[in-house]
This record gives C-alpha cells, sequence and structure tokens, in this order.
C-alpha cells in the first residue's frame, strides 16, 4: 500500500505544517516528555455574558469585538467526530468550556452525542462542563438528562459588590447560588467550584468562600491568577500564591495534606483536620504542573492547542472539511500529540516576569477555554 502524506494547511494562527500519515489510534499516545493523551478540552462558543476583568475585560471584548462567525464554528457532528477519535487515542475526561458553554445554543443535543462515546476500556467518560452559573438553575435538569456528569462552577466572591466588579455586566451572587444547588439537586455531582483570587480585587473574599463551602457538597478550589491571553494586563503582584491562601484559611480552620485523586490534576488536595471537606488550589504560577500535563485543548473553530498558553494551534477542521479520512485525522493529532514539548508554567516559574513567549500573541481564555 502507499503512503500518502498530506500537509496540514498553513493558515493565519496555524502552526506550520504537520505530517498526516494515516494511522489507527491504539490508545497509547505519549507526547515528547512522556506524557500521555487522556484529557480533552473542547470551547464550544467565543462568547459570554459575563465581562470577568482577569478574562474579557471590557476595553477588549466591547460591542465591536468581531466574534467568531457562526459559519467557523464546529457543528456538533464535527466536534464528536474528532472527540471520537480523541477518545480511541486515550481520552477519558471531556470537559465543555467557552466562553459560556450554555450558551452555545442546543448544547444538550452536542452531550447526547458525546455521553454515547466509550473510552478505550469500553467505560463511560467523564463528561463535565465549566460555566459561570448563570443559566445553570435553568438548564441542570436537561444537561443531567442528556447524559452530562458533573459540573465546575465558577464564582469569585460572596460579596456582590465584589462579585459585580469582576464580572462587569452587575451579575448577582444569589443567581450563581441557586445554580449550584439546582446542579447538585439534579445529581451534576461532585460539583466544584472556581475562585480565581486577583490581589486587591477578591483576596478579602478567600476566608468568606472558604467558610461558606466548608461542610457542604461542594469543592471550592481557589486558582491562582493567571498570564493567559493577551488582554488582561497580567501582573505578577496580584498573584495571591496558594502557599498564602492556605496559610490563611489553615489559621482558621487547620487543614491537612491529601493526596491526589490523579495524576496530573490541576488542584492540590487539602482537608479540612476536623471533617468538614475538602478545599484545592490550583498554583499554575507559583507551582506548575506541565510535568504531568494531560490535557489537548480543542477551540471554537477548531483549532488543536497543545498547551494554554500557545500562541498557534492546528488547524484540524481544515483537515474535517476538506475530507479526510479518520485514518488520516487520528495520523494528524497523533503525529501532533508526539511532538509535543509544551510546559509553559514552568519555563514561567523560571522566569517570572510571565515572558516566557517574548512578543508573541497568547491566544485569549475565551477562544481557547479555560
Ligand atoms: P477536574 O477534572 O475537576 O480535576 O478539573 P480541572 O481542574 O482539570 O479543570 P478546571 O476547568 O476546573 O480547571 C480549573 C482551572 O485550572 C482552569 O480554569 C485554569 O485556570 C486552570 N487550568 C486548568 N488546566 C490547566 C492547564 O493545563 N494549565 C494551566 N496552566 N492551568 C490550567
Ligand atoms: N487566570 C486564572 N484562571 C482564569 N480563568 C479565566 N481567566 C483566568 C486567568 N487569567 C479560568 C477561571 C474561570 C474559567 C472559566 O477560566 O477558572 O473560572
Ligand atoms: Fe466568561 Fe468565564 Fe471568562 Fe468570566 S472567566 S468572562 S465567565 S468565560
Ligand atoms: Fe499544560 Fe501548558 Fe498548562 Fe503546562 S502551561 S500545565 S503544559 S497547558
Amino acid at each position: 500500500m502507499t503512503e500518502r502524506i498530506i500537509l496540514l494547511k498553513q493558515e493565519r494562527g496555524s502552526k506550520p505544517a504537520v505530517p498526516l500519515v494515516p494511522e489507527a489510534p491504539d490508545g497509547l499516545l505519549a507526547d515528547a516528555l512522556a506524557r500521555p493523551l487522556h484529557d480533552l478540552r473542547i470551547s464550544i462558543t467565543d462568547r459570554c455574558n459575563f465581562r470577568c476583568v482577569y478574562c474579557m475585560p471590557k476595553e477588549v471584548f466591547d460591542k465591536d469585538y468581531q466574534y467568531l462567525p457562526h459559519s467557523s464554528l464546529l457543528t456538533f457532528e464535527e466536534i464528536t467526530r474528532i472527540a471520537r477519535l480523541f477518545v480511541a487515542h486515550g481520552v477519558e475526561k471531556i470537559r465543555l468550556t467557552g466562553g459560556e458553554p450554555l450558551l452555545r445554543k442546543n448544547v444538550e443535543k452536542l452531550i447526547e452525542m458525546l455521553a454515547n462515546l466509550r473510552t478505550v476500556t469500553g467505560k463511560p467518560l467523564d463528561l463535565t462542563l465549566t460555566t459561570n452559573g448563570s443559566l445553570l438553575a435553568r438548564k441542570a435538569q436537561s444537561l443531567k438528562d442528556a447524559g452530562l456528569q458533573r459540573v465546575t462552577v465558577s464564582l469569585d466572591s460572596l460579596d456582590d459588590a465584589t462579585f459585580k466588579r469582576m464580572n462587569d455586566v452587575d451579575f448577582a451572587v444569589a443567581d450563581v447560588l441557586h445554580g449550584i444547588d439546582a446542579a447538585h439537586s439534579v445529581g451534576l455531582g461532585p460539583i466544584k467550584v472556581n475562585m480565581v483570587v486577583k490581589g486587591g480585587m477578591n483576596d478579602q473574599e478567600i476566608l468568606p468562600m472558604a467558610r461558606h463551602f466548608r461542610n457542604t457538597p461542594y469543592i471550592l478550589r481557589f486558582i491562582e491568577y493567571m498570564d493567559v491571553g493577551a488582554s488582561n494586563g497580567w501582573n505578577m503582584k496580584e498573584v495571591i500564591p496558594s502557599a498564602e491562601v492556605v496559610r490563611r484559611i489553615g489559621a482558621e480552620m487547620p487543614l491537612v495534606q491529601a493526596d491526589p485523586n490523579y495524576t496530573g490534576e490541576t488542584a492540590a488536595r487539602w482537608r479540612y483536620a476536623d471533617g468538614g471537606g475538602e478545599i484545592g488550589v490550583i498554583s499554575s504560577v507559583t507551582q506548575a504542573f506541565c510535568s504531568d500535563c494531560t490535557r489537548a485543548r480543542l477551540s471554537t473553530e477548531g483549532k488543536l492547542y497543545t498547551c494554554l498558553f500557545a500562541t498557534q494551534g492546528h488547524d484540524l477542521r481544515a483537515l474535517l472539511r476538506d475530507g479526510h479520512s479518520d485514518n488520516e485525522l487520528s495520523g494528524a493529532i497523533a503525529g501532533i500529540w508526539r511532538a509535543r514539548g509544551d510546559r509553559y508554567s514552568e519555563l514561567r516559574t523560571i522566569n517570572t516576569d510571565g515572558l516566557a513567549h517574548g512578543s508573541e500573541r497568547k491566544v485569549e481564555m475565551s477562544y481557547i477555554g479555560g
């Protein structure tokens, strides 16, 4: 049999060509640093109804901002086809992100399609979604019915004034809390609550948040403010190190360290010594976790990014729409993953001015997904 070698199209914002050698997936991919592929994060819209200051600041994401046209978005069939190939390569967890993923029309339909996939060992996927919670009260039941397993909800403060300053669209805390409770009552758990801590903005909310979510079924996680994207004007001085978060909480409510749930978990886990549950801290700035990073990201328009901080993605949509076979697509994915050597956060840790990428423009979190 003659082997066809096709080159991936090179477009603006796309990575240089990768040889596209047809290959059937065997579930055993490893990258250049011996990291397997376990986790696929799919951004299904670049739009959001919030304007969080650290993610989609209003000055940039204003009424003139050019979002992707509908024809650029991957269709549900295209997403599912790509997802099936990733699963055949060993992916066990799929997370839908955005922007705000619940803004994508008929998202339940996509969830139904993805929920039918089975891992290499025949198990259902860990199928989850990251949301700002604004539409959760309304959608929790239909998401559960469609086959979603759990949700992670972003919430940066319990204080309305602070929360509104951060989401910048006047959205009230109580509505997010209702969404979380609705998700819990339909069984979309375990539910994690993610708080991005931005020094001088919401760090005074660390203790109130910890007190509120202690002794609840929810797992609160504190995220170090990252230099992701090109719009948020990141400054190291606004990062509160996780060690400081743990110190502040532990001084009032003693904590003991807990083992990770799985290799490559983003969060380090801490339990309340008195049995009041657990918290997590995600320290991508002060303690990078690249060495075990098994995450691939698919952008809203079908570009594959091998790191959250990548400046370019590989255009899988072009391959899909050019009519390539599953084995050709699978070969492209394999080639890209095998060549992967990304470890941006580790390099930035060495070079804490946050300039490891020099002047290249990083992609926005709302485009690639958190
Ligand atoms: P679980 O499956 O519940 O463990 O979720 P997760 O922690 O893998 O995903 P989640 O979307 O909850 O991640 C929380 C936050 O961690 C994100 O919003 C990012 O701020 C950060 N994060 C997630 N993945 C990465 C990553 O690969 N690199 C870096 N630097 N940060 C990440
Ligand atoms: N730093 C850390 N996390 C961020 N997120 C978005 N922007 C940033 C940033 N600059 C994450 C948050 C939010 C999710 C949607 O994306 O966790 O909850
Ligand atoms: Fe929207 Fe989430 Fe970004 Fe906030 S962090 S603007 S809710 S995508
Ligand atoms: Fe993975 Fe890149 Fe994040 Fe490191 S910085 S953990 S390689 S996504």
